[in-house]
């Protein structure tokens, strides 16, 4: 098994799986992006992931709505994106206003159609291990491990944070069966948090604390995954992105380390367009299993 867990190669094959599938069912899948206001890292994010929509021979929109735009006109526009047959997949920006109800807005959004997997049906679907979308970011890290050749049976895996978007989501497809992970989720308020991680077979961070996990936290031969994506400010006073991990001082101490950047993050646009696929799917009532064609592509990488 390789030492540093490159996102590259990983999203290199599920872009292969993408356009395998799609060659074997011509369509032009169609994602509705809608963001609201203009916060300078989603305008980035959001940016990346139009540039991409080619690649992977789908659609993008993006529908940019002004910060006093309001709720009601959110949540009309996404029952109408909803219902279009145009549409396939719909992936509502973050972060929305203060003022918006998210758990409303997430609600609202067509499960089948929902890309980000943050309807309560998609989570509960997680929860009940049944077919349905996986949010992009915990699903980079279960395509990284199954990349990479490491099995989550019986390992005491713990997870730092508990977020709807990374650590509970993540912690409920690693106690899926076919996963068998063991699993501790850690998070603000958690005692002896060092402890625990020592006792990690596999580390998953998911803070946002740059560098918090140092080599005195983590035992000899741990898997550690990074989600972590944090701007601090470098050598040179240029803006940098770190992880939770402290990489340099882990290195050696590790089995194996994800980087940042340039691990999970980079996998995550190949998901997306991997769930808006699956979506464009559903919508022609192909009853074909994405999940299939990834397998296949990383056993040929094997
Ligand atoms: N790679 C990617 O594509 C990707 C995607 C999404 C997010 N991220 C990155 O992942 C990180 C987490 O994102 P998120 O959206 O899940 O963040 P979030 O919603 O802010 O959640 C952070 C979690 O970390 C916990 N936490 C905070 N301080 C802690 C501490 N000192 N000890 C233990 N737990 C602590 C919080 O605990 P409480 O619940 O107790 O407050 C919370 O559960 C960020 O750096 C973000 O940029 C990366």
């Amino acid at each position: 098994m390789e030492k540093v867990l490159s996102g590259k190669p990983v999203a290199a094959a599920l872009n292969k799986a993408a356009k395998r599938i799609l060659a074997e069912h011509p369509m032009e899948p169609k994602m509705l992006l809608i963001q609201v206001g203009s916060e300078a890292a989603s305008a980035y994010y959001v940016q990346s992931i139009l540039k991409n929509a080619a690649k992977f021979g789908c659609k993008a929109e993006l529908m940019s709505l002004p910060d006093d735009s309001g709720q009601d006109y959110l949540l009309k526009q996404i029952q109408r994106a909803n219902t279009d047959p145009y549409v396939h997949g719909i992936m509502i920006q973050k972060p929305l206003p203060k003022s918006f109800d998210e758990s409303l807005i997430n609600l609202s959004v067509n499960p089948d159609k929902d890309l980000d997997a943050l309807n309560p049906i998609n989570l509960g679907r997680i929860m009940a291990e049944t077919e349905g979308f996986l949010p992009c970011t915990p699903a980079a890290v279960i395509y990284s491990l199954k990349y990479y050749g490491i099995d989550p049976v019986g390992k005491n895996t713990v997870i730092l944070g508990r977020s709807n978007v990374v650590g509970k989501p993540l912690a409920n497809i690693l106690l899926w069966k076919k996963l068998n992970a063991t699993v501790t989720v850690c998070h603000s308020r958690t005692a002896n948090l060092a402890d625990i991680c020592r006792n990690a077979d596999i580390l998953i961070s998911a803070i946002g604390i740059p560098h918090f996990v140092k080599a005195d936290m983590v035992k000899e031969n741990a898997v550690l995954i990074d989600v972590g994506i944090n701007e601090i400010t470098g050598a040179e006073g240029k803006a940098i992105y770190v992880g939770d991990m402290d990489y340099k001082a882990l290195y050696d101490k590790a089995l194996a380390l994800t980087p940042v950047p340039g691990g999970i993050g980079r996998i995550t646009t190949s998901l997306l367009y991997l769930n808006l696929i699956k979506a464009a799917l559903i919508a022609k009532g192909i009853n074909k299993s994405v999940d299939e064609y990834i397998d296949l592509v990383f056993v040929e990488n094997t």
